[in-house]
């Protein structure tokens, strides 16, 4: 299973679902095989590691965010992941303008997993405090356990 996180810069919510669904990952269900990347539709920041109120907030819930880069969806993402899941629905209607017709059952949004949550999409923190921060990862580890949850109904048995 290979699985795609998209916002709009890249350097915000996508990078901080990209380490959070990695992690738990790592810690929960290590027998589960699911690659994550993450992508932005803008090219604003091509090549640029994560803000520093990401990297921050996410650090004091010990998710490592300091490696990864921005860059923008790609036409081949549409057919190399599964599963395509946008931060909010300006970005959802982006990957939909942008998908092949067939591919386009990919694309969801990423709080479908977190039905239990009030807001259904993740708020762009940019231009925000950093109480904005701490929300998206709120919102980012709730969809993430529940991400989980489907990926272990859908894994096959042993
Ligand atoms: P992100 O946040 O989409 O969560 O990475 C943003 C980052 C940069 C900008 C907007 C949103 N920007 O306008 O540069």
């Amino acid at each position: 299973m290979k699985i795609l996180f998209v916002c709009l810069g890249n350097i915000c919510r996508s990078p901080t679902a990209e380490a959070v669904l990695r992690g738990v990952l790592a810690r929960e269900a290590p027998e589960l095989d699911v690659t994550v990347d993450s992508a932005g539709t803008s090219n604003y920041h091509p090549g640029a590691a994560p803000d520093r109120r990401s990297q921050a907030v996410a650090r004091e819930r010990a998710y490592d965010l300091s490696g990864l880069r921005a860059r923008q969806v790609r036409a081949a993402d549409f057919v190399q992941f599964d599963l395509i899941l946008a931060m909010d629905r300006r970005n959802l209607e982006e990957l939909l303008r942008m998908a092949p017709a067939g591919m386009r059952r990919k694309i969801q949004l990423f709080l479908d997993y977190a039905p239990e949550q009030r807001l259904r999409e993740v708020p762009d923190p940019y231009y925000g405090g950093p109480r904005g921060f701490e929300d998206v990862l709120d919102l980012i580890e709730a969809a993430s356990r529940g991400l989980l949850r489907r990926l272990r109904e859908q894994a096959p048995q042993p």
